[in-house]
């Protein structure tokens, strides 16, 4: 599986398929996190926020894995934004961690809050921390989290370095194909957070009809469609049944079509979160 990756636009070799550790089960992180070794992930995505990145860094520890047979993604919150600020997180995640090194430092939204209205330079800051990161070897490839392409508009006129990576929330029913295709147009890797919609997806009749075409299972069809996108998936689970599940995504491809059915289905799933607005509290 680890065979599978993706190439940045500086050339570093990001894996196709990484574990998302947000909400990785309560009191028991560091477990599951050992189990997600144990069923084969190698790659992982963090961030401050989440507060797993301890875990995450014990977890790797415990292994045995030596640091370079693993891919560590973290990224600032929206309270560390700012040069210093930025500065501060990355060394803070990195002692969290264990580690000297990220293969990948996201800023986790472009705006501390929907009502902010000097983003742009705060933004640009927070890029010039990440730059200096990046030439110094601290980190080896920088992105951004949840931008549209107006925020990223903003780094490409006014940064050194183009963001190589936008996380963003993208599953069946929230394919969110403007983002997606001003992105990749840009040689952007796009990166899914919530690729099963946190499990809301998974239970859409297309979905299903899909999982008993191809004699898989709704997650599987959820995680594919974004591979064959040229995205990489970031599902979290809990049990090492599912987390094998959700590595098994080789042995079977969509049609051309199926794909077009999945990114134009109707809307599903949506987590509530969009950058520029208030969260919506959805039930
Ligand atoms: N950048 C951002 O702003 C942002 C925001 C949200 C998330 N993320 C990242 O994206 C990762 C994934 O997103 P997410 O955790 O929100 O949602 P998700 O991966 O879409 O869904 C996780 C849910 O799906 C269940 N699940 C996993 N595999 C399954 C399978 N094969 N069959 C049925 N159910 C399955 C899990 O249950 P169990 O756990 O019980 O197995 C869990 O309830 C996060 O962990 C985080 O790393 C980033």
């Amino acid at each position: 599986m680890q065979q599978h990756t993706f190439q940045l636009q500086n050339g570093l070799r990001v894996p196709a398929l990484i574990f998302g550790t947000y909400k990785t089960a309560e009191e028991q992180n560091e477990d599951v996190l050992l189990t997600a070794i144990e069923a084969g992930y190698r790659a992982f995505d963090t961030a401050s926020f989440y507060g797993t990145e301890s875990y995450l860094g014990s977890a790797i520890r415990k292994s045995g894995l030596a640091r370079e047979e693993v891919f560590i993604t973290s990224k600032l919150w929206k309270t560390e934004m700012g040069y210093e600020g930025a500065m501060a997180a990355a060394r803070r995640s990195l002692e969290a961690l264990q580690t000297d090194y990220l293969d990948l430092y996201l800023i986790h939204w472009p705006l501390p809050d929907p009502d902010y209205a000097d983003w742009k330079a705060l933004d640009l800051e927070t890029w010039q921390a990440l730059e200096e990161l990046y030439d110094q070897g601290v980190v080896k490839a920088i992105g951004v989290s949840n931008f549209h392409p107006h925020h990223i508009e903003n780094l490409l006129a006014h940064g050194r370095i183009a963001p190589m990576v936008d996380q963003m929330e993208y599953h069946p029913g929230h394919a969110q194909e403007a983002a997606v295709a001003y992105c990749q147009a840009r040689n952007i890797l796009v990166q899914a957070w919530s690729p099963l919609g946190k499990r809301r997806v998974l239970g859409d009749p297309l979905v299903c009809a899909l999982a008993e075409k191809y004699g898989v299972s709704p997650a599987q069809i959820c995680l594919k469609f974004a591979l064959q996108r040229g995205i990489v998936p970031l599902p979290k689970a809990s049990s090492l049944e599912r987390m094998r599940q959700n590595r098994d995504l080789f042995s079977f491809e969509l049609e051309e079509e199926d794909l077009y059915r999945l990114t134009c289905m109707p809307p599903v799933g949506w987590s509530g979160e969009h950058p520029d607005r208030p969260r919506v509290r959805l039930t």
